[in-house]
């Protein structure tokens, strides 16, 4: 039986891209920084990457990344003068563990040379308690008596994209640690690796060679016995606030861990894990492919979620590395979010308050970007300070080697839009207003105000309009009446107008010293007027389907197969000016059926099916946030088959690897917790059918057919819930630590939930 709290795997097949997604998929990563899944002895030829979450770094006139810190993990092994390692010849027999449960990597391989065997195991994992602390243990034991020499240390050449970012690199030892420390172009600022280990064994010396700080272990091993140590690493940067010199901290915690000892240190992050799962877990009966799948993608969620009170956010390749620029895209509000906001708001103030954090770079952005825009303008592609990593020409031509004019950056504002929802989102459903008072309501208000500036109010019809925008389907550039865009700049409108009652009701006077602050009252009127007169497309009287944008209908008809055949390049660019979706209606991912996600009250079932049904054949899901949107939406008019492979085609988008690793020239690989948060809605938002908004939780289940019972945790304005579907029944169990009863809708009937007190009621699946 499928072990359902870990992921495994035998033999190590070398080559790049097979590496790249190992390395993916066996990751592992505490919030602070990301540990790519390779191998104690591997370099950066083969992708080992600790990438630091909220320090970025640009070299020259090179995109802007984050930085991956030197790698203090490295360990080699070289068996009498051979050296060792899972890509070599050597290898008799390889196998690698991810745990669920804690998020620890594992490899053990076994090794032979000079009629010798040598088996490796380690540990690794990212300390959960200690987020700058990093722990390995590993050991060797030979079949033989053997001369072994353990190489470990700080390995300083960092696999980089568009670095290397650390300049004046300096390695050193103090006393018993090993310090690297080395600072970054742009902002010179600070990474400092320090590196403490317990060695009960062989002799050990000092050398620093290969632009590595190392320890050369001697070890005459004899036949049978088992050689272990513990290594503790810490990284700081000038990010972190402590009250002493970096070098001092990194320094202090390694010393303290080592004191404290392995078994310490991982008593402290089990129980940080298990306390994460406690919240977070999913349980599905009858489905041991998806529950492993689910299960996978949350761990992916609960790993890279940022550290409490960082305000960093999560990229759109999380941890896993410099892909996208390690950037924050609009995956995070509409994808992440649900699933955070729902188990962990803690974790979602985090993502939250990233969005306040960078105002200031988005209201850079609207005076920068356009003719007379004002507000916030969010960055397509943001990084730490909400400025732009997103460039004109993102994407090159695999033909030409040219870079090619792209409108994600200066076009696809949806993300403004995205972002008020998201923030609104987080006061509904945690009924928490702080956030609103601590930036949010200015967020929101910015955000309008950036709409009212981008729209055009058409004299002849009465309305405003967005014009030459991006809608989530990238392949069409510049169009007009975008749906999805428009329907979030009209949300917008409705959130400003709803905030400013809210405050007006709740905090008049913070209202007003917001409304002086930023010189907005003014415009009050105008955002309340556009509210009612943006025009958004309607679905058609006949047909229920919602024109994509203007012209949409007018486009060549064509199928995702037809399109793919003409391709001359297998990584060639299908949108920008002349790609080959450009003249079709086929489609990057959802955009109509995102919008029916996204606010998914406002559609019936009949205007969904018309629209899944319609855009369903023309989406080439070359997005991994297309398939969940499409599930989700399929949930609701009753096509559970199709939902199910959509939820799976998501849940297991890394784990199977199918994702294009290249568009145009750019490189791609890395994970996708968009997709991962995708996995969690569709199987909690929408198999479960949770529906919650300021007003109350609604429950309409709708099990796909494996599904025998599905089992999750629930936050709401405060308070937490357990809940337990089966086919036919469905349990509420409040805790007992509630603050108060809330009533629940299940299929439509109200339903008491008292603290502590168990509710089962029997449902009939909505049809
Ligand atoms: C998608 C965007 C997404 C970005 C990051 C692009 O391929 O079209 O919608 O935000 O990837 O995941």
């Amino acid at each position: 039986m499928k072990n359902l709290w870990s992921l495994s795997a035998n033999g190590f097949v070398g080559g790049k891209e097979s590496i790249m997604r190992r390395g993916n998929v066996y990751q592992i990563a505490n919030g602070y920084m990301g540990y790519r899944g390779t191998l104690d002895e591997f370099g950066p030829d083969e992708l080992v990457g600790i990438t630091l979450a909220g320090i970025f770094d640009r070299v020259g006139s090179a995109w802007r990344e984050p930085v991956n810190a030197p790698n203090a993990a490295f360990t080699r092994v070289s068996l009498e003068g051979v050296e060792l390692s899972a890509l070599g010849s050597r290898v008799t027999r390889h196998e690698q563990t991810l745990n669920f449960a804690n998020a620890v990597f594992g490899r053990k391989t076994v090794f032979a040379a000079k009629a010798k065997t040598l088996t490796l195991e380690s540990s690794r994992w990212l300390s959960a308690a200690t987020p700058n602390l990093g722990v390995v243990t590993f050991s060797v034991r030979c079949a033989q008596a053997a001369r072994v020499t353990i190489r470990t240390g700080i390995d300083c050449n960092i696999w980089d994209l568009n670095g290397p970012h650390l300049r004046q690199m300096t390695a050193e030892k103090h006393g018993p640690v090993l310090l690297v420390q080395g600072v970054t172009h742009e902002n010179s600022k600070r990474v400092v690796v320090a590196e403490a280990i317990d060695l009960p064994f062989g002799t050990e010396t000092h050398e620093t060679t290969d632009n590595r700080n190392l320890r050369v272990i001697q070890l005459r091993a004899e036949a049978g016995r088992t050689y272990t140590f513990h290594k503790y690493f810490a990284v700081f940067t000038d990010n972190d606030t402590v009250n002493k010199p970096l070098t001092e901290a990194a320094i202090e915690t390694v010393q303290q861990a080592r004191a404290l000892g392995r078994e310490g240190c991982r008593e402290r992050h089990d129980a940080e894990w298990a306390r994460k799962w406690e919240r977070c877990d999913v349980e599905i009966a009858g489905d041991d492919e998806a529950q492993h799948a689910l299960r996978y993608s949350i761990l992916q969620l609960l790993m890279v979620a940022p550290v409490r009170g960082s305000a960093n956010s999560i990229p759109a390749r999380a941890l896993s590395g410099q892909v996208y620029k390690g950037a924050v895209f609009w995956d995070t509000e509409i994808f992440m979010l649900p699933f955070f906001l729902h188990t962990d708001p803690e974790k979602a103030v985090e993502l939250v308050r990233y969005r306040i954090k960078t105002l200031d770079g988005a209201r850079r952005k609207a005076k920068t970007e356009g003719p007379g825009y004002r507000g916030a303008f969010y960055a397509w592609e943001s990084q730490e300070a909400g400025d732009d990593a997103c460039t004109y020409f993102n994407v090159g031509d695999p033909f030409t080697g040219r870079d090619l004019r792209t409108h994600f950056r200066d076009k696809q504002v949806h993300i403004t839009g995205d972002v008020a929802i998201a923030m609104w989102e987080y006061f509904k459903l945690t009924g928490d207003d702080s956030l609103l008072l601590e930036g949010g309501a200015e967020v929101i208000l910015e955000c309008a105000r950036f709409y009212y500036s981008y729209a055009y109010f058409k004299k002849d019809k009465g309305r405003y309009e967005i014009l030459d925008v991006i809608g989530p389907d990238e392949y069409h550039e510049r169009v007009n009446n975008n749906a999805f865009t428009s329907m979030v700049a009209k949300e917008t409108f409705a959130i400003a107008n709803a905030t400013v009652a809210y405050l007006r009701r709740n905090h008049p006077k913070a209202l007003r010293t917001l409304l002086a602050k930023i010189d907005i009252q003014g415009e009050l009127p105008r955002f309340r007027e556009a509210e009612n007169l943006l025009y958004v497309p309607a679905p058609d009287a006949r047909t229920g389907v919602i024109e994509q944008f203007d012209g949409y209908f007018q486009l060549k008809d064509a199928t995702v197969e037809e399109l793919k055949a003409k391709m001359v390049h297998p990584n060639e660019y299908l949108g920008a000016a002349q790609g080959l979706a450009v003249a079709t209606k086929i489609i990057k991912q959802a955009d109509v059926v995102a919008m029916l996600n996204l606010l998914r009250s406002r559609f019936s079932a009949k205007i969904k099916k018309a629209n899944w049904d319609y855009y369903e054949p023309r989406t080439e899901h070359g997005s991994s946030l297309s398939a969940c949107a499409y599930a989700m939406v399929a949930i609701e008019f009753g096509h559970l088959d199709f939902a199910y492979n959509y939820f799976l085609q998501t849940a297991k988008i890394d784990l199977e690897a199918k994702y294009k690793v290249y568009v145009g020239t750019v490189f791609m690989g890395g994970s996708h917790p968009a997709a991962n948060g995708g996995a969690w809605m569709t199987a909690v938002l929408g198999f479960g059918g949770v529906q919650a908004d300021e007003n109350r939780v609604a429950l309409n289940p709708r099990l796909c057919r494996k599904w025998k019972s599905l089992r999750f945790h629930l936050a709401y304005k405060g308070d937490d819930f357990r809940i337990r579907i089966t086919r036919t029944s469905l349990t509420i169990v409040p805790s007992r630590a509630n603050a108060r009863i809330h009533t629940f809708l299940v299929a439509g009937r109200p339903v008491k939930c008292r603290p502590g007190r168990s509710v089962t009621v029997n449902y009939r699946p909505a049809k």
